[in-house]
C-alpha cells in the first residue's frame, strides 16, 4: 500500500477487507477521541461519508496498555477495522495509516466520488525510532501566515512527524507577541526590504516585509497541533541574532559600542554583528519574554539558539568586559556560557529544560540544556558523551534549504547537493557513537531556513519531497547502514506518494527537475562545492 514512513511491520493477506458505504460507522474508546474526531473530519470531507458513531463500529479505534504512547496496531479483515494504540499519539498515527490505506484521494478536501472507497485486508504494527521527530520553521526570515503555519502541522503530521521547532526571533524579524514589550512586534515585526539571493550579488527588492503571531494565534496553533500529535517547541534566539529585537528595544544592545538608536530589523542575510548586552536589565527583559513564552507554549523544552553570537561587540564594550571580570569568567565565550546558563536555570526552577545550537558547547555547557546539533555531528557527538539530550540535524544533510540538485535549475542554490536519495540515507546516530551515549541522540530534525524562500510555495518546493524520505528517516527502523537502504523500495512507494501531495496540494520539486515557475533565474545563491564531508 505503499506507505510513508515505512511501518515496522505489515501484512496484506489476500482476505477480504471492509468497504464504506454510507452506513458504515466508526467509533473509539477512552483517550482515542482526538483520533476519531480528526479521522471523521477528514475521512469525512474526502468521502462525503458520515462514518457516524455506534456501539460496535465498523471501525473501532482503543488504547491498550501494553503498547509505547506511539506505537499502534491496525487490523482489517472480514469487514471490520480495528487500531489500537498505547496512546493518544499512537492513536493519532493510526489514524494517519489508516487515511494512507484509502488512496491518495483521501486526501483530497471533498469527494470526487461517493462509492468505491475500501480498505484492504492488513495486519500492521508499527513505532517509531525516535521520539523527536522534528521540522524547523524559520517564520522570521519570511513570515509564513497562520493559515500556512496550520496547514504545515498537517503535512507534518501526515508524515508522522511530531515536533514544529518554531524559529521566532532573529535579526530579520520578531514574530512573537510580547504584550508587556508591544515594540518587538511594532517595529521589529517588519523591515524595510529584503535581499534577494546571496549577499554578493548585494542585491534588494523595495517591498517592506512582515507580520507577527498574537498570543491567541499561538495558542490555537499549540492547540491544534497537539490535536494532531505534534508538539510545538518555540525558538527564541540569543545573545546573537538579535538586531530586531535590538531596533525595537535599543537599550539591549552594546549601547557602549554601537549607536543602537540608529539600528533597524536588518535588511540582510548572514549575522549580524549587533547582538544582546549582558547587563542584568537585559536578562531580565528576557526574563518577561519568557514568562509570556511559558504561558503560551507548554513544551518541555525551550529553544534558546545560542548560535552564531560574534564576540566582537562584547570584546570592544568597557561594560562586557566589567562583567567578564566580575564573574571570573576567562573569555567572551564563558561569558556566552553564563548568559546561556541563568536562562537554563530559570527554565529549570520552572520544569522546563532549554535547548540550543551547538555553538552552547564553547564555554561549557549548562548542567541541563540538550544540544540541536547544526554544524554537523560533532557537537552532538560531545554533547551525547558527557550525557546531554542531542537532536542531531547536521547542517550537511538536513538542511533542506540547501539545494536539491546541481545547476542552474534550482531556485537560488546554496548549499551541498541534498538530493532526496541524500536525505533517504541519512543516518542521525553516526557509529562513532558507543549504545550507551547513542541513547541520548533522543531524535532529530529537518531545518527549513528561509532567507531564499519568500513564500508557502517556496517553502513546498525545498520541504517536498524530502521531508517524505525524513520522515522515514525518523520513523522508521530503517538499516543503520545507509548503503543497505532500499533505496529503490522508497523511489517505487513515492510514486503513491506524489500522488497524495497532488491530492494535498503540495508544490513539491517534481523528480525531473523544477517547473519553470519554481526556478528563480538570476538571483545568486552559494552553492558548496563537492558532497558533504564525511562523517
Ligand atoms: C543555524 O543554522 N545557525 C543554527
Amino acid at each position: 500500500m505503499d506507505l510513508i514512513p515505512a511501518p515496522s511491520s505489515a501484512g496484506f493477506p489476500d482476505a477480504q477487507g471492509l468497504s464504506l458505504g454510507p452506513r458504515t460507522t466508526m467509533d473509539g474508546g477512552p483517550g482515542t477521541g482526538a483520533a476519531v474526531q480528526w479521522l471523521r473530519t477528514v475521512l469525512g470531507a474526502a468521502t462525503g461519508l458520515p462514518l457516524a458513531p455506534a456501539p460496535s463500529p465498523d471501525i473501532e479505534l482503543r488504547l491498550d496498555a501494553a503498547l509505547g504512547p506511539e506505537e499502534y496496531r491496525i487490523t482489517v479483515a472480514d469487514g471490520r477495522a480495528l487500531l489500537t494504540a498505547g496512546g493518544a499519539g499512537g492513536a493519532g498515527w493510526a489514524a494517519q495509516t489508516l487515511r494512507q490505506l484509502l488512496g491518495p484521494e483521501a486526501y483530497r478536501g471533498a469527494p470526487l466520488r461517493r462509492t468505491g472507497w475500501s480498505l484492504p485486508a492488513c495486519t500492521i504494527a508499527d513505532a517509531p525510532r525516535f521520539g523527536w521527530r522534528g521540522v524547523l520553521l524559520d517564520v522570521s526570515r519570511h513570515f509564513l501566515p497562520k493559515a500556512g503555519l496550520l496547514r504545515y502541522v498537517d503535512l507534518l503530521a501526515a508524515h508522522k512527524l511530531n515536533v514544529l521547532h518554531l524559529h521566532l526571533t532573529d535579526d530579520q524579524g520578531w514574530r512573537f507577541e510580547v504584550r508587556r514589550y508591544p515594540r518587538l512586534t511594532a517595529t521589529g515585526g517588519w523591515r524595510e526590504r529584503s535581499m534577494v539571493g546571496f549577499r554578493a550579488a548585494n542585491r534588494r527588492d523595495d517591498r517592506p516585509h512582515g507580520g507577527f503571531y498574537t498570543q491567541d494565534d499561538l495558542r490555537e496553533l499549540v492547540a491544534y497541533a497537539a490535536e494532531r500529535g505534534i508538539t510545538v517547541v518555540p525558538e527564541i534566539d540569543l545573545p546573537g541574532h538579535m538586531q530586531a529585537a535590538i531596533a525595537a528595544y535599543p537599550e539591549l544592545g552594546n549601547t557602549d559600542v554601537v549607536d543602537t538608536a540608529a539600528l533597524g530589523v536588518w535588511t540582510d542575510w548572514g549575522v549580524s554583528p549587533n547582538v544582546l548586552n549582558v547587563s542584568d536589565a537585559t536578562l531580565a527583559f528576557f526574563e518577561g519574554v519568557l514568562e509570556e513564552l511559558l504561558e503560551v507554549f507548554p513544551s518541555e523544552f525551550v529553544h534558546f539558539g545560542g548560535d552564531e553570537c560574534p564576540k566582537d561587540q562584547w570584546r570592544a564594550s568597557p561594560a562586557a568586559q566589567a562583567r567578564m571580570r566580575e564573574l571570573g569568567l576567562a573569555d567572551e565565550d564563558a561569558l556566552q556560557s553564563w548568559f546561556i546558563g541563568h536562562f537554563d536555570r530559570w527554565l529549570a526552577a520552572r520544569g522546563r529544560r532549554l535547548i540550543g545550537w551547538d555553538e552552547i558547547l564553547e564555554g561549557g555547557l549548562a548542567p541541563g540544556a540538550a544540544v540541536s546539533s547544526w554544524r554537523g555531528y560533532a557537537g552532538g557527538v560531545a554533547a551525547a558523551r558527557a550525557g546531554h539530550d542531542v537532536v542531531m540535524c547536521p547542517e550537511q544533510h538536513v538542511y533542506l534549504d540547501h539545494r536539491q540538485a546541481d545547476g542552474e535549475d534550482e531556485p537560488i542554490p546554496v548549499g551541498f547537493v541534498r538530493s532526496l536519495e541524500d536525505v533517504y540515507r541519512f543516518e542521525p546516530v553516526p557509529p562513532s557513537l558507543d549504545p550507551v551515549s547513542a541513547r541520548h541522540v533522543i531524535g532529530t530534525q529537518a531545518n527549513l531556513w528561509s532567507e531564499f524562500a519568500d513564500d508557502a510555495r517556496d517553502l513546498d518546493f525545498r520541504a517536498f519531497p524530502r521531508l517524505a524520505a525524513f520522515a522515514e528517516v525518523a520513523w522508521s527502523a530503517l538499516p543503520a547502514d545507509p548503503a543497505a537502504r532500499d533505496w529503490p523500495g522508497f523511489e517505487r512507494r513515492m510514486r503513491t506518494h506524489y500522488a497524495r501531495l497532488d491530492a494535498l496540494g503540495v508544490e513539491y520539486r517534481p523528480p525531473g527537475g523544477p517547473h519553470p515557475w519554481q526556478r528563480r533565474p538570476g538571483v545568486l545563491g552559494r552553492p558548496a562545492a563537492g558532497p558533504p564531508p564525511a562523517v
